[in-house]
């Protein structure tokens, strides 16, 4: 995948990708599946899971909707997905071209998904219109707004935070990425057609050390070439800024996790 491409930023063929995504379902899972449940996820659904990641989702709703449902789990790269789980579907598929059913699903959910996309209002409204009448879809999706280290943080580690983290924000960016993309996710479900019904969020304050601070160096990790040959710092420099993130001395607020539930009329 060439930098100037407007597909996923980031190769689940990494040899780290899946531990990487391990880290963000230990983060998530949990507020994910009470989201999930507060909309009745019911026995017989039929639901879809676009960029299931390694599928902790797709598999949870999958055993939620059975007997007689079936989750849908389209991944540009599947691989990190189960496959033995009763009622998943595994496809290899863009979903930006992928033909959905009209009017097919009773749950479309995503998480940490929307936001890489370049073309997410018209993806938006593809998964609106995937529903049927009265089904429900769950945004989960960040917003670095409140990105910031704890406010204790010694100036030096607090500053390389702070300026890496501009650097690499800018850089998403420019490859299509909306750092601000949670907050307006309200909006861009209306947009799309559908009736808004509940609107969460949340953080979290993280420790250097703990599952969420791991998904995050991980996922600079995996920036890092990128980041280094678009001059966001120096390699030495680099490597301090991840040290961070194992450093149970440091704590910053991780970004914002907008959750929107809404339905089609
Ligand atoms: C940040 S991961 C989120 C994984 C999972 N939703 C979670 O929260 O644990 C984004 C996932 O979306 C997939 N993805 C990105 N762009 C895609 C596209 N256009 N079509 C299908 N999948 C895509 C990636 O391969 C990756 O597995």
């Amino acid at each position: 995948m060439q930098p100037d491409d407007d597909t996923y930023l980031l190769d689940n063929a990494w040899e780290l990708a899946r531990a990487r995504f391990e880290g963000l379902e230990a983060a998530s899972d949990a507020e994910s599946i009470a989201n999930l449940q507060q909309l009745g996820v019911a026995p017989g659904w039929a639901c879809l899971e676009p960029g299931p990641g390694s599928g902790s989702i797709a598999a949870w709703l999958a055993r939620a909707v059975a007997p007689g449902g079936r989750v849908v789990a389209v991944d540009l790269d599947p691989r990190h997905v189960p496959r033995d789980v009763p009622g998943l579907e595994v496809v290899q598929a863009d979903l930006r071209t992928y033909e959905l059913p009209d009017g097919h699903f009773d749950l479309v959910h995503t998480r940490a998904f929307l936001v890489h996309l370049p073309q997410r209002e018209e993806v938006i409204a593809r998964l609106a219109r995937s529903l049927k009448p009265g089904g429900a879809a769950l945004f989960e999706e960040p917003d670095w707004s409140t990105d910031a280290p704890e406010p204790e943080a010694p100036p030096e580690p607090a500053a390389l935070y702070r300026r890496v983290m501009a650097g690499l924000m800018r850089l998403s960016r420019e490859r299509g990425m909306a750092d601000r993309f949670g907050l307006a996710l309200p909006a861009a479900a209306r947009r799309a057609g559908l009736v808004v019904r509940r609107t969460r969020a949340y953080t979290e304050v993280v420790q250097g050390g703990s599952a969420s601070a791991r998904f995050e160096r991980l996922t600079y990790l995996q920036f890092q070439a990128m980041a280094l040959a678009a001059g966001v710092a120096g390699p030495e420099e680099y490597r301090a800024f991840l040290d961070l993130f194992r450093d149970p001395a440091f704590s910053y607020v991780r970004p914002l996790i907008c959750c929107v539930s809404a339905t089609r009329p």
